[in-house]
């Protein structure tokens, strides 16, 4: 039965991620318009305005076939301002999540990042059943790399990319998490709080969602 997340909030120890709604987008712009530090690592070159993104966070989720397609906000916990955006796409393959993510610089290197992907994680694997999930990282992007690698996933090969930024063709470090490797790794790491309501597309049933069954869970 096809179904669409109406909601969603995780909620760790610094960071929390949820849908994002257009209001984010002001906030999100401040971050992100114009500033080099964190767009040189991404494959998009921004927001030309305001109105862009909030109409791209108006289809937080969309639903294919499959997992959804998420657009994610992440907010620092203690005040809870918005501090960056997570995209998971499960684009063409059901069981497969690409995840890409920024934080803005007043809240970076505060433990935000991370975090929010170990909460990303948390949802693609026990909420979401993927098997798998990657991250495509420019190569030099230590930032990234820590966080990944932080989060269990491990480097799968460098491959010549298909970006092109400022007419230089970006190499990429693609880096894997395996559902078996997180399940090893990542049993130490739970949300505080998880909620998940879906309803089925057609209908108005609201589903609350049940994480996949873990080992102690
Ligand atoms: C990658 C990013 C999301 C990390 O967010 P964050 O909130 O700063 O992450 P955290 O604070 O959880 O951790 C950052 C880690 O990177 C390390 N780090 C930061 N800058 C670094 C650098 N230039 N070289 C090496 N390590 C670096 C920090 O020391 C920290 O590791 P530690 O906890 O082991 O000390 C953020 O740097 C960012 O938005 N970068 C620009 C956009 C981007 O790269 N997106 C990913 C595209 S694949």
């Amino acid at each position: 039965m096809a179904r669409r997340l109406e909601a969603l909030e995780l909620v760790g120890v610094r960071a929390c991620l949820r849908l994002h709604r257009p209001e984010d987008a002001a906030p999100a712009y401040a971050l992100l318009a114009g500033c080099d530090e964190i767009l040189r690592w991404l494959v998009w070159d921004g927001p030309a305005a305001v109105a862009e993104l909030a109409e791209h966070y108006r289809h937080a989720c969309s639903s294919g076939q499959g997992a959804p397609d998420l657009r994610l906000a992440i907010v620092e916990r203690a005040g809870g301002a918005l501090a960056g955006s997570l995209a998971l796409r499960f684009e063409g393959h059901a069981g497969l999540g690409d995840v890409g993510y920024w934080v803005g610089l007043p809240f970076q290197r505060r433990g935000i990042g991370g975090e929010a992907l170990l909460l990303a994680a948390h949802l693609a694997f026990a909420h979401l059943a993927a098997d798998a999930l990657e991250a495509r990282v420019f190569v030099g992007n230590e930032a990234s790399r820590r966080v990944l690698e932080r989060a269990g996933f491990t480097l799968s090969h460098t491959s010549r990319g298909t970006t092109v930024k400022g007419g230089v063709r970006m190499r990429e470090w693609r880096f894997v998490l395996l559902y078996g490797e997180w399940r090893r790794l990542g049993e130490g790491y739970r949300p505080r709080v998880e909620t998940l309501r879906w309803v089925s597309a057609g209908e108005d049933d609201r589903l609350e969602s049940a994480a996949r069954p873990l080992p102690g869970g």
